[in-house]
């Protein structure tokens, strides 16, 4: 069989790599050998993020020397806070981070790839900077300062939103998240960074190209899409009514199936377990009930299982995070694997550029404009 045939490139090899496994045997997600699992329960996002970028967790040393090279690179310079304030508030998130991101790459160029791990730690310190800036700068006309000395990137963002520093259950819950987005093997954001990467272009660009990809409700998007469903519903029997209305119109359910996992997401456990305790703890337990009833009806009509962006939507939504700002959130963990994805396309480069099959007309003589048919409107 021609498995180009099949679309979508389902099932191709199209490449190696080291950084993680995604689904073996149907179920399963690594990051250069440590499981999803440990990961959630027992590293920082931080150290994840180093894992990634460097190959290794850290030791005492080295991870306190990143914390604070993340923490000295977290300003915006005074050229992009223009652009951003000249973005409108009506631009959805993502547009700004892609706009930040390509400008940062013009401000602050990568000159030659030995710079590669400078760019990276400073486009993961300074994006959630660039976002909320812009963010704060849009809803309430203030200036914010982005220098903040927080611990963490999970406690920056959240402080620079909100104001105050979060809670434990706060921090620790989106620290999770952004553990779980991080790294996701050959996904398609990630694929068209290496498709960049693999023409020698520079980081700025292969990012700025991921975002853009990321952006689409059927990868990234999922997140904001599926709480825009939940929010519909105020109980689980009004849910299930409308929803078993929205599978006999054959629409897709946001946040339910996926292209490689056959039996479960394994990050989706997780996640839900976070969804519960953060609906708990904020007095939302009818957003949790609400995406439990989904759950079940997706399973029972259609065997289907939800994808890390359907319970991240209620969790992320507990943690106050406005619902445009879900993918974003996406983007600020996902740039640590889509560097580290770079950084290996770019360890043993060849162009990627695959052959398609030919479906169009057969050889024809070109003809005069006065002879072309005229086609009625
Ligand atoms: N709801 C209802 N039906 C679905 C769903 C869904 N979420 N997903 C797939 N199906 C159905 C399709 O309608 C199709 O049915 P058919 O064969 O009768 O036409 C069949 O399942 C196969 O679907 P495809 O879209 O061809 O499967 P593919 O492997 O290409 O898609 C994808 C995977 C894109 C994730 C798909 O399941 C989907 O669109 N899900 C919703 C979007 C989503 O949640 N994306 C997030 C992905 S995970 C992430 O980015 C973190």
């Amino acid at each position: 069989m021609n498995k180009v045939n099949r679309g979508g490139l389902e099932g191709i090899v199209a490449g190696q790599t080291r950084l993680s496994t995604v689904g073996i045997d149907g179920v399963g997600l690594t990051y250069l050998g440590y499981s999803i699992e440990d990961l959630a329960a027992h590293a920082g996002f931080e150290e994840v993020a180093y894992l990634l970028l460097y190959g290794e967790l850290p030791n005492a040393n080295e991870f306190a020397s990143f914390i604070n090279r993340l923490k000295m690179k977290r300003g915006v310079p005074a050229s992009l806070k223009t652009v951003l304030e000249q973005l409108p508030a009506s631009s959805h998130p993502m547009d700004v981070l892609r706009t930040g991101c390509s400008a940062l790459g013009a401000l602050e160029p990568e000159l030659q790839f030995e710079d590669q791990y400078r760019a990276a730690e400073r486009l993961l310190s300074c994006m959630p900077s660039i976002l909320v800036y812009w963010y704060q700068f849009q809803n309430s006309g203030r200036r914010i300062d982005v220098e903040l000395d927080s611990e963490t990137i999970a406690e920056h963002f959240l402080q620079m939103l909100q104001g105050h520093p979060p809670s434990e259950l706060h921090r620790r819950a989106l620290d999770v998240g952004l553990i779980l987005y991080a790294e996701h093997e050959f996904n398609a954001s990630t694929f068209t960074a290496r498709i960049v990467a693999s023409t020698l272009s520079d980081f700025h660009s292969a990012i700025t190209a991921g975002i853009g990809a990321l952006r689409g409700p059927l990868h990234g998007g999922a997140n904001e899409a599926a709480m825009e469903l939940i929010e519909r519903f105020q109980d689980p029997e009004t849910a299930e009514a409308s929803l078993l209305e929205m599978l006999a119109r054959k629409e897709k359910i946001m946040g339910f199936g996926h292209r490689v996992y056959k039996k479960c997401d394994p990050r989706s456990d997780i996640i839900q377990v976070w969804s519960r305790r953060l609906c708990e703890a904020e007095g939302e337990q009818h957003l949790y009930d609400v995406s439990e009833r989904i759950e079940k009806v997706m399973r029972r009509e259609k065997k289907m299982f939800p994808n890390l962006d359907f319970y991240s939507a209620s969790a992320f939504q507990c943690l106050g995070i406005p619902t445009p700002m879900f993918t974003p959130l996406f983007v600020l963990s996902r740039i640590t694997g889509w560097a580290a994805h770079i950084f290996e396309q770019r360890a043993d480069n060849r162009l990627i550029r695959p052959s398609a099959d030919y479906i169009g007309p057969t050889l024809r003589d070109w003809l005069p404009m006065d002879q072309r048919c005229i086609l009625e409107q």
